[in-house]
């Protein structure tokens, strides 16, 4: 099998995604900002599944470095999961505008490069695989979180374009939303613990979802109907909710 590039593989769910791939038969490439961690990751993984497991330095808010990136390990590269995300402060980003940025950049407009890179590239090939983890956020903006939410809805309608677009070449697209998941991101967070995953649930839900072609996969699937019935109340109700 050939190799996969995990992008922000230092997050709690994309380490369970890369092994759970790693044990699937992927080589693959470990991609963040901090290169110790990384080096752990990887050996790590190439321990548990016998795979090979490189390294490499990306940050989604460098986008002038997005292309060398991508030539360096195009020619190797065969899929791409991306698990970069920032929740960021609502309250914060309501009056500090840089850090809205860096919420809209870190979990939308600055991964928009490297998918359009390997798209481009499996386009040509008319072979290939793109993962990327939006949010069940995406769906309906909610005053407590809607600037993570607003970027990962237009993270979420990019990759519905991508699919759109590479649909007839080739190219498979799935957009991963996850609800509650127990990580980093969510530590110190009083989640319900009937509707909180494990990063290694997320992992299963989304192999399985490689295997079956799936388009959008809920994590887990009963976000699916939560979100139907959010995404149907009426927006006069909607506002008055403290959600
Ligand atoms: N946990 C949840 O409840 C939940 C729910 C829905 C969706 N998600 C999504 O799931 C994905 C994985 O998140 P997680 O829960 O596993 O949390 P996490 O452990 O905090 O992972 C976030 C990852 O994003 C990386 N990252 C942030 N800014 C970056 C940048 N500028 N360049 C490169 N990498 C960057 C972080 O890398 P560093 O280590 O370098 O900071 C980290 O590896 C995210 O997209 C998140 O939005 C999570």
């Amino acid at each position: 099998m050939a190799t996969m590039l995990i992008l922000g593989a230092a997050s709690d769910i994309a380490r369970a995604t890369a092994l759970a791939f790693a044990c699937e038969g992927w080589d693959l490439i470990v991609a963040g900002r901090k290169e110790e961690i990384l080096q752990k990751i990887a050996a790590d993984i190439s321990l548990r599944s016998g795979r090979t497991v490189k390294t490499a330095h990306f940050d989604a808010l460098k986008p002038e470095e997005h292309a060398v990136f991508w030539r360096d390990i195009e020619e190797e590269t065969s899929a791409l999961f991306c698990a970069i995300g920032f929740l960021g402060e609502q309250e914060r980003a309501q009056h500090d505008f840089g850090h809205a940025e860096t919420i809209l950049r870190t979990n939308f407009t600055g991964l928009t490069p490297i998918l359009s890179l390997a798209a481009n590239t499996f386009e040509r090939r008319g072979r290939g695989l793109i993962i990327a983890v939006s949010s069940v956020a995406g769906d309906r903006g909610r005053a407590s979180n809607y600037l993570y939410g607003s970027a990962k809805a237009g993270l979420t309608a990019f990759l519905s374009g991508l699919r759109n677009r590479l649909a007839t070449k080739g190219v498979t697209v799935i957009t991963v939303k996850p609800g509650f998941v127990a990580t980093a991101m969510t530590a110190g967070m009083n989640l319900p613990t009937r509707l909180t995953a494990t990063p290694q649930q997320v992992a299963a839900d989304i192999v399985k979802a490689v295997k079956k072609k799936r388009n959008v996969v809920y994590s887990r699937w009963f976000w699916r109907s939560i979100m139907m019935i959010i995404g149907h109340i009426p927006e006069c109700m909607f506002k008055r909710l403290k959600l």
